[in-house]
């Protein structure tokens, strides 16, 4: 044992590290079924990011015109520019409108029509009949969905007795020999110790990596610490080239800006005041999926077409739904644009510009939330009790491109179905082996040597290298040259950590230290990412390679998956499913991707 510290052992059938959407969904699912249950989060749970999430959670209810989850499932296949798993996304699409439901009874206040029923609205490449007609499907409460459903998941855990352990920072998992995980080891920031959590299953719901950009809408906490410490147990990621950029970023400020504010009719304009996605996007306008929308913007503004004094942004009106509807549907945005842009909504438009929002890539899972090992003897094989779900797992539902709203759906559909499996084929209160003492030493000699490093560079001057590369060199629009300029970049920055200097030796509210085990992650994430999209020789979805522009189904149809091993990286494929789950609905074959 590792003489400095010596952690507080608590044992548990399993423990959830996060408690967004789909973190609470697993706990709250979890402890209903007397699965002994923590839930370890570094904020308190309510302030997790899908507090963040404003435009809704698509689901084919059909309560505002007819509606079908085939319709949905072409949609999201069509969204990820063939690059989701078929099977799994016909899991989703037809699991939606029942997670809704549930939602709705567990007391989730989503907004109503006239007939009291919940209000859907258009999103982005959400249409009917396989893309003849524009769907109504996005369920929402107001503008601020996610902040609704994190409070009713939150209060749901707390009834059925799970147990959180609040601003604890997960650091690493406490992996066997033989590749099983056995638990995870956390610092309490508060109180200052180690804990270490043994369980029969960990589930991995940590989010994004947003915050490896310099503008994103994610919050200051989407480090992408569950990606972290998966690369450092020697598992791959998949598909991390794929960032998604949201359209419409308050300009300077990055806060978000709803795609339901187009939704509600609001559309974008250049400084001649044309409404140019009609030229992008004939049919589907404003409503085209995110990568196009955020392709065509970065078009304009590179022809000379952007607003502002130095032409570098794009106008988002919404003057002309009237305060009714803007106060009624959008009130939260109402203020954001306020308080970030000085902007009042009814009068003025709202300057907009893509900013970094969504990772599709993550820790690969199959649609039940199992990591899956990838050996190709026996590719349906799993990673012994570790799960990953929600923005950190990538099942893969989105592909190179995830649809508006497809998100929340994501979160709430595999943080159930990850419950429903871990209960399905967990035994209760079974004997925990005991811990392999070497592995745990060398956690624990890790997180000591961060603690006490003693370099020359700050964590914050790293990070801002970090973010200012992953900014300029994997961006909307990439080339060969920046990518490879890219790598080269990201690799020295990385290897910068080696001679990071952290001030505060201290184990209580120590925020140097936090942030320092945080750009740890970072680096990991921002690394494979740059790696993987130099990789990628084609333009798929959001991945926009502008020397290969276009997809190419018969070499780059295939999940990337990269490894990150003594800083150097590997890489290695496996195939995209195009099969589906059932004989219900049939595989979408590959097409030209027009909106
Ligand atoms: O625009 C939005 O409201 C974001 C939704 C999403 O990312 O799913």
């Amino acid at each position: 044992m590792n003489k400095a510290y010596e952690p507080i052992v608590h044992e548990y059938d399993i423990v959830v590290v996060g408690a967004g959407g789909a973190g609470l969904r697993a706990t709250m699912g979890l402890a209903a079924t007397g699965l002994t249950t923590a839930c370890i989060t570094k904020v308190f749970p309510t302030r997790s990011h899908t507090v963040a999430a404003q435009g809704g959670m698509s689901a084919a209810l059909g309560n505002m015109g007819e509606d079908n989850w085939r319709w949905h499932m072409y949609d999201t296949i069509k969204g990820s520019d063939w690059l989701g798993d078929q099977d799994a996304i016909e899991y989703m699409c037809r699991e939606a409108a029942a997670s809704v439901i549930e939602l709705e009874h567990f007391g989730v206040p989503f907004s109503r029509t006239d007939e009291g029923e919940i209000y859907q609205r258009p999103f982005g490449g959400m249409t009917t009949h396989y893309g003849e007609g524009t769907a109504q499907r996005t369920c929402a409460a107001a503008d601020r969905t996610g902040h609704a459903i994190l409070h009713t998941l939150y209060q749901q855990s707390l009834k059925h007795k799970a147990q959180f352990f609040i601003e604890y920072f997960a650091i690493d998992l406490l992996m066997d020999d033989d590749g099983t995980c056995r638990g995870v080891l956390a610092w309490d920031l508060s109180e200052g110790q180690l804990h270490l959590f043994k369980a029969h299953g960990v589930i991995l719901a940590t989010g994004g990596y947003g915050r490896s950009y310099f503008s994103c809408t994610s919050a200051h906490t989407c480090t992408g610490d569950g990606n972290g410490m998966v690369l450092r147990a020697g598992l791959p990621l998949q598909d991390m080239e794929f960032v998604q950029f949201h359209p419409t970023g308050v300009y300077g400020a990055g806060c978000l800006i709803t795609e339901g504010v187009r939704g509600e009719g609001g559309f974008l304009t250049n400084s001649e005041g044309e409404r140019f996605m009609e030229r992008y996007a004939p049919n589907a306008k404003d409503l085209a999926s995110r990568d196009v929308v955020s392709r065509s913007m970065t078009i304009e503004i590179r022809e000379g077409r952007g607003v502002g004094a130095n032409a570098d942004h794009i106008h988002l009106n919404l003057q002309h739904l009237g305060s009714d509807v803007i106060h009624k549907r959008l009130p939260g945005i109402a203020e954001t644009a306020k308080i970030f842009a000085g902007v009042d909504v009814t009068k003025e438009p709202i300057p907009v510009l893509p900013t970094v929002h969504y990772n599709m890539g993550g820790i690969p899972t199959n649609y039940h939330g199992e990591v899956v090992t990838l050996k190709e003897s026996d590719p349906d094989s799993v990673v012994p009790g570790l799960y990953a779900i929600g923005e950190a797992a990538c099942v893969s539902v989105h592909g190179a491109n995830r649809l508006g709203s497809n998100s929340l759906l994501d979160l709430i559909v595999f943080g159930r179905a990850v419950a429903n499996r871990c209960a399905e084929t967990m035994q209760r209160n079974k004997k925990h082996p005991a811990v392999q003492q070497h592995k745990l030493d060398k956690l624990l000699g890790d997180f000591d040597a961060i603690r006490h490093a003693d370099g020359s560079s700050s964590t914050a001057s790293i990070r801002a290298d970090m973010q200012k590369v992953m900014q300029e060199d994997a961006a909307v629009f990439r080339t060969a040259e920046t990518l490879q300029q890219g790598v080269q970049k990201i690799h020295k920055v990385a290897a910068s950590f080696a001679d990071v200097k952290v001030s505060d030796r201290s184990m209580v509210w120590n925020s140097d230290l936090a942030e320092t085990l945080e750009l740890r992650n970072l680096l990991g994430n921002a690394v494979t990412t740059m790696v993987a999209a130099d990789n990628r020789k084609e333009s798929r979805g959001a991945h926009a390679q502008e020397d290969f522009p276009d997809r190419d189904d018969a070499n780059w149809m295939k999940h990337t998956l990269i490894w990150l091993e003594n800083d150097q990286t590997r890489i290695d494929y496996r195939p995209v499913h195009m099969y589906t789950l059932t004989d219900d609905v049939e595989v979408v074959p590959p097409k030209k991707r027009v909106y």
